[in-house]
């Protein structure tokens, strides 16, 4: 009798279960992988058929280069590109796929002159809507980092020209409407100078807050700090206090742009520091960055798989006020995400209400499950989870 009433219960308990997974959840998960890391060696080496068709919602694809004020990837192998851009969407219909512009290396300089004039930035996005369209891509992303001053208005512009260009694609083509979003800064000072938030926030379907690279080995003077925070540090004082998720997020939605357009990011990788002294906790003196990873081979900077190689007897401190661990082996410093953290990540931004979580990148957690033992992906998966579980 106990029994038949327990197992009433489990079935029950299944028929909301699957009712939730139909419904899929409403928030976005933006994941970005880069081209590039086909080129890591073995356990790193990420290629389009790494890709899972039902880990994201979207996946953006970096980076697209311009070329004579038109679009081009310059991709080892385009054809596996493109040819798993189509086969992904086949298993999974209901994943989008954009295109990333711009990046760190393309930094504001690759976007001139196509940015200068209105003639050529039409020529530019005239290449852009038949490329997207004939390769399967359901939209563009923008990731200028980052417009200076005298950049904003002509980024606006850019941004304004592709969302009408689109719409007009749109009622044209009865395919349905591409994508128009933009990776953008989450320091104060970037954003004051580089947004124009009330314009962007209408021509703008959302955008991909970077918001991470806070701390990190380029500082000066150079301390101890994480790449992203949750929350302000108790020892935060002046212009440090605005470099954390929170603040960034709240400064943007304060600026003009909707909580829902506002997907929140969430880095698969960290920043390292070399003490200098023995000095250990958040904030204390280093000398330079941390030793490079032995695949992403980068100093200051690891991927999440290369942390779990570095976490086996390191020592691992959670801030409470930050929300955030970080780890500490003889003279090496590491401030990282897990998969505690990006739980927290995700509530903090349904709480508020924002359009989802997007992940830099995915090929930087573990995606084989070889290195961190808690299976394939087990960073996008937690944040995968928490999105969908209310
Ligand atoms: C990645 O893209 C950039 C910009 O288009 C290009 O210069 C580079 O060669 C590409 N790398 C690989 C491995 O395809």
């Amino acid at each position: 009798m106990g029994a038949t009433i327990m197992d009433r219960k489990c079935l029950w308990a299944g028929v909301v279960v699957l009712l939730l997974l139909q419904g899929g959840s409403a928030y976005k998960l933006v994941c970005y992988f880069t081209n590039w890391s086909q080129d890591r060696q073995e356990a790193g080496k990420f290629t389009p058929e790494n890709l899972d068709p039902f880990l994201c919602s979207h996946l953006i694809y970096s980076f697209a280069d311009i070329s004579n004020n038109k679009i081009i990837i310059k991709d080892k192998s385009n054809a596996v590109l493109y040819q798993t851009i189509n086969s992904i969407k086949t298993e999974n219909p209901k994943l989008k796929i954009l295109l990333s512009i711009g990046g760190n290396e393309f930094g504001s300089k690759r976007f001139h002159p196509m940015v200068d004039s209105s003639i050529s930035r039409l020529d530019f996005i005239n290449s852009v809507i038949p490329f997207l369209r004939s390769h399967n891509f359901d939209g563009l992303d923008i990731s200028w980092i980052y417009p200076d001053i005298k950049d904003s208005t002509h980024f606006t512009e850019l941004i304004q020209e592709f969302a009408e260009a689109f719409q007009k694609d749109f009622v044209k083509s009865r395919k349905e409407k591409l994508l128009l979003t933009a990776g953008v800064s989450a320091g104060r000072q970037i954003i004051d100078k580089s947004y124009q938030i009330e314009k962007l926030a209408k021509a703008l379907d959302f955008i991909n807050l970077l918001s991470f690279d806070f701390h990190g080995s380029w500082e000066k003077p150079l301390f101890t700090g994480h790449n992203s925070p949750l929350r302000k540090g108790q020892l935060d004082r002046g212009t440090s206090s605005y470099y954390n998720v929170e603040y960034a997020v709240g400064y943007w939605i304060n600026k003009g742009m909707p909580a829902e357009k506002v997907v929140m990011g969430i880095p698969m990788y960290g920043r390292t520091f070399t003490l200098a002294s023995a000095e250990t906790a958040m904030v204390s003196s280093a000398s330079g960055p941390g030793a490079a990873g032995p695949i992403t081979k980068s100093p200051g900077f690891l991927a999440y798989y290369e942390i779990c190689q570095f976490l086996q007897g390191a020592k691992v401190t959670r801030m409470q006020d930050q929300q955030v661990p970080y780890a500490v082996k003889g003279n090496q410093w590491v401030g990282y995400d897990d998969v505690e953290s990006v739980k927290t990540k995700v509530q903090f931004l349904k709480n508020l209400n924002l359009g989802g979580a997007m992940i830099w990148s995915i090929d930087m957690d573990d995606f084989t499950g070889k290195s961190c033992g808690q299976g394939h992906y087990p960073l996008v998966q937690a944040v995968k989870r928490s999105l969908g579980s209310p």
